[in-house]
C-alpha cells in the first residue's frame, strides 16, 4: 500500500453512540463495530471503503458527546476498553482498512485533570495550559467574543477571580496552544495512538487553536464570504478569535508528529472559505495537513450555479497536487437526504464519489437515512446546539430496534422497516448498491479513483459536466441536477462513443455521445 494511500480515498465516518451496540445497553460501542465491519470492507457485499473515522471514544462527560474528553489515552467503558480498540485496529488492518481516530487538540473537559490543576489556583504549574483573563474595566468578560453555540466565549470561575475561554460549550474550556508544553503533551498524545497502529487522525476545529494574544473584540458579521457552520455564525465576524495566522505554526507542529511514522494522514476541520482552508494544507507536499474538509459543497444548495461554483472554487483554489475532501454530511449537519430531498439521495452519491476528491462518507448515508422528526427526540435535548437529529442509530435491519440494539436505543431510530442494510443488500436497485458499484468505479478506473478534474460548462441547463483523467484513460462525468430529461451538447472529445463505468441508471455497454439524453436525476460515467 502506498504511503499516500489517502489521495482519492473514500472514509467512513462512524459515530460509535450510533453504530452498533453489541452489548444492550442501548449504546454502540466498540463490539458493535467489530462486528459489522463486513459492512464496509473484505467482502463481495462491502462497500469497500478506504478507511474507517472514528468519532471520539475517550472518556468524556457527553457534554459535547466526546468531544469534551477527559483523558486522551483512555477508551470509555461504555465503549469498551484499550484491549478491545487494539483488537478492532488489527481487525480492520487485516481487511486493509484503515483506522482514523478524532484528535480535539484545542479544548479538554473540564473534567480533565490538566483543567483541574489549572483552575485550582492562579499559580498552579499548568494555570497557563488555558486562557485566563481578568474581567475587562466594568468587570464583563475580557473579549466580546461568542461561542460557537452561542452566548459568550468566557466563563467566570469564582475560586480563582478570572475568566476561562471556551470557543464551544463553556464545559470545553480552550487549551493555550502558545504554551510549548501543551503542545508538547498533545504530541505525546498522537504518539501513544501512532504506536497503537491508528493510520491517522480527523482534527477537530483546528481554526479556533489560537486566539489574539491582546484579547482584541471581534467586529461585527459583514463578510459576505463567511460560510455557515461551527463558530462562523454567531452574528460576529471571528476575525480575533479564529483563524488566526499563528494557527499554522500549531498545524505544521501537528504534522511534524505525524511525520515520524510513515503513512499517517491528518484531515483537519475548519469551517471556512476555500481560499483560507487552501493555506492549511501549507506550501508543498510535506507541510500542514495532508487533506482538509471542503464544507462549501455541504453548505451548497441544490442549484446548478451552486454547486458548480463549490466545485469550481475548490479546484481553483486547492494547491498544486492536494486533494480537496469532500463531505455531504456529518454528525453536525443535517443529513443530505433531509437537506437536499430524499429524490435526490442517488444523485448525491454520484457527486459525492465522481468528483475529484478524498470522499468522506457518514454511516446511514449509503441507505439514504433522513434526520429524525424533531418532536420524537428526547426533550431536553441530548446536543444543546440541536444535533441529535443527523445521529440516529445505524439501521441494519427491519426490526423496530434496527438491529442496532437489544436495549432501548439512546436515541430513537428513525425508520428502520422502510430503510435498512440486510434489505438494501439483498436489492441491486437499492441505494446502498449504488454506493458499491461507485466506489467500486473508484478502484477499477484510475480516472474516476485518482484522476486529474477539468470542468466542461454549457452541456445542458442543469447538467454538471467533467472529465476526469489519469495515465491516458478519460472518464466523462455527466449529473443532471434537475427533474427534466436534458439531451447533451458536448464539445469534441475526439471520439464518438464511450463505454459506461458506473451510473445511477442500470445504463451499461456502449454510449453513443452526440445521442446522449439524461433522465431527471440521472449521473452517468462513460470511458473515452
Ligand atoms: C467539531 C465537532 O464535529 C463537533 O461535534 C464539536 O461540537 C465541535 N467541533 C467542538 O469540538
Ligand atoms: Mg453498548
Amino acid at each position: 500500500m502506498s504511503d499516500r494511500w489517502w489521495e482519492g480515498a473514500v472514509i467512513y465516518q462512524v459515530y460509535p453512540r450510533s453504530f452498533a451496540d453489541a452489548d444492550g445497553d442501548g449504546i454502540g460501542d466498540l463490539a458493535g463495530i467489530a462486528r459489522h465491519l463486513d459492512h464496509l470492507r473484505g467482502t463481495d457485499d462491502s462497500l469497500g471503503v478506504d478507511a474507517i473515522w472514528l468519532s471520539p471514544i475517550y472518556p468524556s462527560p457527553l457534554h459535547d458527546f466526546g468531544y469534551d474528553i477527559s483523558d486522551y489515552t483512555d477508551v470509555a467503558a461504555e465503549y469498551g476498553t484499550l484491549d478491545e480498540l487494539d483488537a478492532l485496529i488489527a481487525a480492520c488492518h487485516d481487511r486493509g482498512l484503515r483506522f482514523l481516530m478524532d484528535l480535539v487538540p484545542c479544548h479538554t473537559s473540564v473534567e480533565h485533570p490538566w483543567f483541574a490543576e489549572s483552575r485550582s489556583s492562579r499559580d498552579n504549574p499548568r494555570r497557563d495550559w488555558y486562557i485566563w483573563a481578568d474581567a475587562s474595566t466594568g468587570s464583563g468578560p475580557p473579549s466580546n467574543w461568542t461561542a460557537a453555540f452561542g452566548g459568550p466565549s468566557w466563563e467566570w470561575d469564582s475560586v480563582t477571580e478570572q475568566y476561562y475561554l471556551h470557543s464551544f460549550y463553556p464545559e470545553q474550556p480552550d487549551l493555550n496552544w502558545r504554551n510549548p508544553d501543551v503542545a508538547a503533551a498533545m504530541a505525546e498524545v498522537m504518539r501513544f495512538w501512532f504506536r497503537r497502529g491508528v493510520d491517522g487522525f480527523r482534527v477537530d476545529a483546528i481554526f479556533a487553536a489560537i486566539k489574539d494574544d491582546h484579547l482584541r473584540d471581534n467586529p461585527p458579521d459583514r463578510r459576505p464570504s463567511a460560510i455557515p457552520g461551527l463558530g462562523g455564525d454567531t452574528g460576529q465576524d471571528p476575525l480575533w478569535s479564529m483563524n488566526r495566522p499563528e494557527v499554522h505554526h500549531v498545524i505544521r507542529h501537528l504534522r511534524r508528529v505525524a511525520s515520524e511514522f510513515p503513512g499517517r494522514v491528518l484531515v483537519g476541520e475548519a469551517y471556512l472559505p476555500v481560499e483560507e482552508l487552501a493555506g492549511y494544507l501549507g506550501h508543498g507536499a510535506d507541510d500542514e495537513f495532508h487533506l482538509a474538509f471542503n464544507f462549501e459543497l455541504l453548505h451548497s444548495p441544490w442549484e446548478h450555479q451552486h454547486l458548480t461554483l463549490a466545485i469550481e472554487r475548490s479546484e481553483a483554489l486547492h494547491p498544486a497536487g492536494m486533494w480537496p475532501t469532500y463531505a455531504l454530511s456529518n454528525h453536525d449537519q443535517s443529513r443530505q437526504a433531509t437537506r437536499w430531498g430524499r429524490e435526490r439521495a442517488r444523485a448525491a452519491a454520484f457527486l459525492l464519489l465522481t468528483l475529484r476528491g478524498v470522499a468522506v462518507l457518514y454511516a446511514g448515508e449509503e441507505i439514504g437515512m433522513v434526520d429524525a422528526d424533531p418532536a420524537l427526540l428526547p426533550t431536553p435535548p441530548f446536543d444543546r446546539a440541536g444535533r441529535d437529529g443527523c445521529r440516529t442509530p445505524m439501521q441494519w435491519d427491519a426490526s423496530p430496534g434496527g438491529g442496532f440494539s437489544t436495549g432501548t436505543p439512546w436515541l430513537p431510530l428513525v425508520d428502520p422497516a422502510t430503510r435498512n442494510v440486510l434489505d438494501q443488500r439483498a436489492d441491486p436497485a437499492s441505494l446502498l448498491a449504488l454506493y458499491r458499484r461507485l466506489i467500486a468505479a473508484r478502484e477499477s478506473s484510475p480516472a474516476l479513483g485518482r484522476g486529474g478534474h477539468r470542468s466542461i460548462f454549457g452541456v445542458a441547463p442543469d447538467v454538471l459536466c467533467w472529465l476526469r483523467e489519469l495515465d491516458g484513460e478519460r472518464v466523462l462525468v455527466m449529473l443532471n441536477i434537475g427533474d427534466e430529461e436534458r439531451r447533451c451538447e458536448l464539445p469534441p472529445l475526439g471520439v464518438d462513443s464511450g463505454e459506461f463505468v458506473v451510473a445511477t441508471s442500470e445504463r451499461s455497454g456502449r454510449a453513443m455521445l452526440a445521442d446522449l439524453a439524461l433522465d431527471p436525476l440521472e449521473g452517468l460515467a462513460v470511458r473515452l
